[in-house]
């Protein structure tokens, strides 16, 4: 996609006045505000009608920047070399003298920090002397946004700017890691396990469901494209739109496919912009067929299991 110089200046203008903008991330957008200013981040929070204990992903350009506010470790200097700019998050211990702002943090001594890959984006962070504090730029609970459409069909005039970059390419969320000891996987997402696993040549623990919840990602009802929806359906119901991995050989109205040849990448970066048509094409429900579970597809069954509990 080409950069746009002209709107990457108008972002940085508002971001500057401490204001929010929707930016794009390979992963999903992000609605974005200056991470060490309490009143940019405050706007965040009520734009969205997100609970204040929900902490913020800061996004930096890079690790020489993040060395101001975090401590490093070998693990996360690993990561970092492998998969970095790209769709990871890691939680790392903030630095006592760090200049993120506690609205950021919930006034956690930990933050979750990433470094997109998306060149808008890349392009935005140099031009800018802050890092950026941004959650999805979806409302609270509900689907991510993986477009500028979606964004304006969620927050209309309320968000002063969306930049545009085009369709996320990954369209699920970073995976977070908590990398501070033990690794542990606190959200599945954009990047699988297993790569992970091999670069640190250790075997890494999920936490994805645990009984007290540090990354609300792991709320139960999330991900929601606000009908219903049915997993694993081999029969459906009438009137229901039907989502299947691949193309099937009957075609109906009512059918949808993730990728025409059951493409686990392509699945994932189709997910969120299908459920969101199915909706607008006015289905009061949805049944999904199974999807294999495994690589990209257990990220895909990981929120369509959050989005069914409607
Ligand atoms: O791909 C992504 O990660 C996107 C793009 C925009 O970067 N961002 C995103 O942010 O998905 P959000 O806010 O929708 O999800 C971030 C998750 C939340 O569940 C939050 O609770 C968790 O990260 N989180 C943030 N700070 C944390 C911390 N210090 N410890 C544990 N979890 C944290
Ligand atoms: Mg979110």
């Amino acid at each position: 996609m080409k950069i746009n110089l002209a709107n990457i200046k108008k972002a940085q203008k508002l971001l500057n006045k401490r204001e929010c903008v929707a930016i794009p991330t390979e992963t999903v957008y992000g609605l974005a505000a200056n991470a060490y200013s309490d009143t940019a981040c405050k706007k965040i929070y009520k734009l969205k009608r997100r609970p204040k204990n929900n902490p913020l992903i800061v996004h930096y350009l890079n690790n020489q920047i993040l060395k101001n506010d975090c401590n490093f470790n070998n693990d996360f200097i690993k990561l970092y070399k492998k998969f970095c700019p790209g769709p990871i998050t890691f939680i790392l211990d903030l630095k006592k003298n760090s200049r993120i702002s506690k609205i950021v943090t919930n006034k956690k001594n930990t933050l979750a920090v990433r470094f997109p890959k998306h060149p808008i984006t890349r392009n935005l962070l140099k031009n800018i002397n802050f890092p950026l504090a941004a959650p999805s730029a979806n409302v609270s609970s509900k689907i991510s946004a993986v477009s500028s459409d979606d964004v304006r069909d969620d927050f209309g005039k309320k968000v002063k700017y969306v930049l545009e970059g085009g369709k996320s390419s990954i369209g699920l969320e970073s995976t977070i890691i908590d990398i501070r000891e033990k690794p542990k996987i606190l959200r599945l997402g954009g990047l699988e396990i297993s790569v992970i696993e091999k670069i640190l040549n250790k075997k890494i623990t999920i936490n994805n469901n645990p009984q007290k919840i540090s990354s609300p990602g792991q709320f139960k009802l999330h991900y929601s494209p606000g009908i219903p929806i049915r997993l694993n359906v081999k029969k459906i119901n009438k009137k229901e739109a039907y989502l299947s991995i691949k193309k099937l050989k009957e075609s109906k109205p009512n059918f949808y496919f993730l990728s025409k040849n059951g493409n686990l990448k392509e699945a994932a970066k189709n997910l969120y912009s299908t459920l969101r048509k199915i909706k607008k094409d006015k289905y009061k429900s949805i049944a999904v067929s199974k999807i294999p579970n495994k690589g990209l597809g257990k990220t895909i069954n990981d929120r369509l299991k959050r989005a069914s509990k409607f």
